[in-house]
């Protein structure tokens, strides 16, 4: 039977469609320079300014992302629906000492998030553009923001069907 979502084809066939090798550390030099270039270089957001930030991560698969953020001393909240890529989000952070930038990590997806406050920085990567609710979610995340953060997610567009990233502040 095809899986119905992203998700659930993930859940049914135990795959992890990012992980990364990053307990390597020449592997996690080249990540943090591939991150810090699509922050810095791409999205024009200095990484230093997310130090001390609260980020709030839909779709965090096992963290490899999430640990850049935590290594520069952002706050983070992580939110992913999988929970057979939880424990290697924990072993990471273990490995590399960051478990105490973890404000809060939750199973859950994002449609079932809810939260009574709001973020400096929220991050969709990866999934938002196969949700069929999609607009509905991207309210979702307008409204979970602080004034002056910044959305961070990533879109398929039309004339180019690969996923690329973008960053759009909310006025302050
Ligand atoms: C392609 S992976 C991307 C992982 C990571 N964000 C990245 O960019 O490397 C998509 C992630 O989104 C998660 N996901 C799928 N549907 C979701 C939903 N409705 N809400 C939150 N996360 C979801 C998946 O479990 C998976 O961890």
């Amino acid at each position: 039977m095809p899986a119905a979502t992203q998700l659930s084809y993930y859940q049914l066939n135990n795959f992890n469609p990012a992980p990364i090798n990053v307990e390597s550390p020449a592997v996690w030099e080249s990540h943090l320079a591939k991150r810090r270039d699509l922050y810095e270089m791409h999205l024009s957001i200095p990484l230093s300014l997310l130090r001390g930030r609260d980020v709030l991560e839909f779709g965090c698969n096992s963290g490899e992302n999430a640990l850049v953020l935590a290594s520069i001393g952002a706050n983070l909240t992580l939110v992913e629906p999988n929970d057979q890529v939880l424990p290697r989000l924990e072993t990471l952070f273990n490995h590399f000492d960051l478990n105490p930038r973890i404000s809060s990590l939750i199973q859950t997806d994002i449609e079932g998030f809810r939260a009574q406050r709001t973020y400096d920085v929220v991050l969709a990567e990866g999934f938002l553009y196969n949700l069929p609710n999609r607009d509905l979610m991207l309210t979702k995340i307008c409204d979970l923001l602080a004034p002056g953060g910044i959305g961070i997610l990533s879109f398929v567009p039309a004339a180019a069907p690969l996923p690329v990233s973008v960053a759009a502040p909310v006025p302050g």
